[in-house]
């Protein structure tokens, strides 16, 4: 065994791996790599919406019982509330999703006053128009602050 010779190997492969990843960040591409996926961070509104929103839904939602959300259940749910309305700054292209406002704002609104159908649709509604383009052109943009 001669310990330089595998050494060297080594860093040369290290550093192989390095530039290939420099390369897929400076194309734009890639964005899988950097989060998101099983061993990565979550990406910037992934986590948002983890922790700030879905956190934030009664418990009973996870049950999938629709008849739930009766007076008993009732909200408001302020958390949710607050972090929905937040979403709406979150908006990667304002002048083109014309959607996303009123999607989040009906979500914060429902949320106050503790409908839950109107804030699953909510959820629904953004998921099912720009959950798909966000994740494929915005995956790794930075939230506003
Ligand atoms: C105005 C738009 C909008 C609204 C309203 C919205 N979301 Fe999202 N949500 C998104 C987008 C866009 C993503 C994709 C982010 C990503 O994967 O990088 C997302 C992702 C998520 C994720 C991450 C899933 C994962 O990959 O782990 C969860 C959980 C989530 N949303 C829950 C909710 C819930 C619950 C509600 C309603 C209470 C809600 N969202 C309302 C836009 C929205």
């Amino acid at each position: 065994m001669n310990g330089r010779t595998n050494r060297s190997t080594w860093r040369a492969a290290l550093a192989a791996v390095a530039a290939t990843a420099l390369i897929a960040t400076a194309a734009g591409g890639a964005s899988e790599s950097v989060c998101g996926t099983p061993g990565k961070r979550p990406c910037p509104l992934q986590h948002y919406m983890r922790t700030e929103v879905a956190a934030h839904l009664p418990v009973w939602w996870f049950d999938g019982d629709r008849s739930r959300g009766g007076k008993a259940d009732k909200g408001p749910w302020k958390q949710l509330a607050d972090g929905l309305a937040k979403v709406e700054a979150m908006n990667p292209q304002p002048g083109e999703w014309k959607h996303w406002a009123s999607f989040s704002r009906k979500g914060a609104k429902a949320a106050r006053e503790g409908d839950a159908g109107g804030v699953r649709s909510a959820c629904r509604g953004c998921h099912k128009v720009y959950r798909r383009g966000y994740r494929r052109d915005y995956r790794t943009r930075k939230l506003p602050q």
